[in-house]
């Protein structure tokens, strides 16, 4: 190396792993061949099987005719998303009894960066995380060098982390539900704890809420259906998993206007601040794109697919019903957070399960500390592809020891 540069990493940057959890997985399953030659079915990170809803692809089709057009073509985007999509998250909100002020929301490019540079705009905060969790809300934290508390989920509490015991000060909290990886939900009366928890203490909360349109009967669909929560909670929501636009990127998320920060500005005109010199919005045919899922035909067409991913999860939660082994996820959310059998490591359950039946999962140690010893498992596939993978466990020995019952082959 001829040069080297005067400028150095962050000091924050050396508490990084090496590689973030899904580019890892890709890296050790790429130079995995099958010694059997099956296909290789990939149930790690939660990416879609279906195509979009067709009122989506048609909205994207006409928009981008639009931009062809010298009389209809648009420039930049209101950096916040353009009315008409505002409107439309507005919509959803009072569908579900709540009412937000299209001002409140900002449309932005996915819920990866919207939730992981958020917290950029507070000065040395505590960041509090609820573990096992998106490895991306840890990832950031350290990225900015702030201090990081962790509340664990774990088999006692069903993977439902409270708020009891924490030390009472100001944190920066970031919860999900329905969670991923572990596919519990919470209630209202759970979730209503950590937002007194956060008023208490005079904290905010960053509610990923980014799989809330599988959520059923007795789950929590927004984090503002709970009292109070328009004081201390930013809900963040993604069309990625209920439209399928993990490749086209698109997400909102709500900021109450009456939550002020100690300094006295409101945190919505500061997040407007920050956004006006660092985002230049999502493109216009994608904000079409996503007004369509959210219209009466889009929805109906979204929910088809919700459908088929929790009949997914539902099949994979038959399979693991029948064994001895503890899960969690699966009814609110198409993942399975499952005990790895015979092993505390789940790098090395892992590799077993790769081996044995050229099926990836993600192992619960990328997900925090406090997921050690589990694996998870994205339903997010197609009817063939759960039931090709539920014969291969059924035939090979991995569950074996795990079983209480005879399994059925599918
Ligand atoms: C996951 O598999 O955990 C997520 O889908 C990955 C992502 O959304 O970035």
């Amino acid at each position: 190396m001829k040069n080297l540069l005067k400028v150095a990493e962050k000091v924050s940057y050396k508490k990084l792993s090496d590689n973030y959890l899904f580019s890892e997985i890709r890296q050790k399953t790429s130079s995995f061949k099958d010694a059997d030659g099956r296909e290789i079915l990939d149930l790690s990170i939660g990416d879609i099987a279906y195509a979009l809803p067709p009122s989506s692809v048609n909205a994207m089709k006409k928009a981008a005719e639009e931009m062809g057009d010298n009389a209809r073509k648009r420039g930049y985007s209101p950096e916040n998303g353009y009315p008409f999509l505002l409107n439309a998250i507005a919509s959803y909100y009072k569908n579900l009894g709540v009412k937000i002020d299209t001002d409140e929301i900002l449309v932005g490019d996915g819920t990866k960066s919207d939730i992981s540079l958020f917290p950029d705009i507070f000065d040395r905060s505590n960041e509090l995380i609820a573990e096992p969790c998106y490895p991306v809300y840890k990832d950031a934290a350290l990225m900015r060098g702030n201090k990081l508390y962790s509340v664990c989920g774990n088999k006692q509490n069903g993977f439902l982390p409270e708020p009891d015991g924490i030390e009472k000060k100001p944190y920066v909290i970031t919860l999900c539900s329905p969670n991923n990886p572990t596919g519990s939900a919470f209630d209202k009366e759970k979730l209503k704890k950590w937002v007194d928890f956060a008023l208490e203490t005079g904290s905010l909360i960053l509610y990923d809420a980014a799989y809330s349109a599988f959520s059923g009967d007795g789950a929590v669909k927004t984090v503002f259906s709970v009292k109070n929560a328009d004081e201390c909670a930013v809900e963040f929501c993604s069309f990625s998993k209920f439209a399928g636009f993990t490749g086209i990127r698109c997400s909102w998320f709500v900021v109450p206007e009456k939550i002020k920060l100690s300094g006295g500005k409101t945190l919505l005109s500061l997040v407007k601040r920050k956004r006006s010199a660092t985002f230049n919005g999502v493109s216009y045919v994608t904000q079409r794109g996503a007004e369509a899922a959210l219209s009466f035909k889009g929805r109906k067409e979204c929910e088809i697919l919700i459908k088929k991913y929790l009949s997914a999860a539902n099949k994979l939660k038959d399979f693991f019903s029948k064994t001895n082994l503890f899960f969690t996820g699966g009814d609110n959310c198409p993942y399975l957070w499952i005990e790895c059998p015979n092993t505390k490591n789940s790098f090395e359950f892992f590799e077993n399960l790769l081996v044995k039946t050229a099926v990836v999962c993600t192992p619960g140690v990328g997900f925090g500390n406090a997921g050690e010893g589990y694996f998870r498992l994205s339903a997010f596939q197609k009817e063939d592809t759960v039931n090709e993978v539920l014969n291969r466990f059924s035939s090979s020995d991995i569950f074996k020891d795990s079983t209480s019952g005879v399994l059925s082959k599918n």
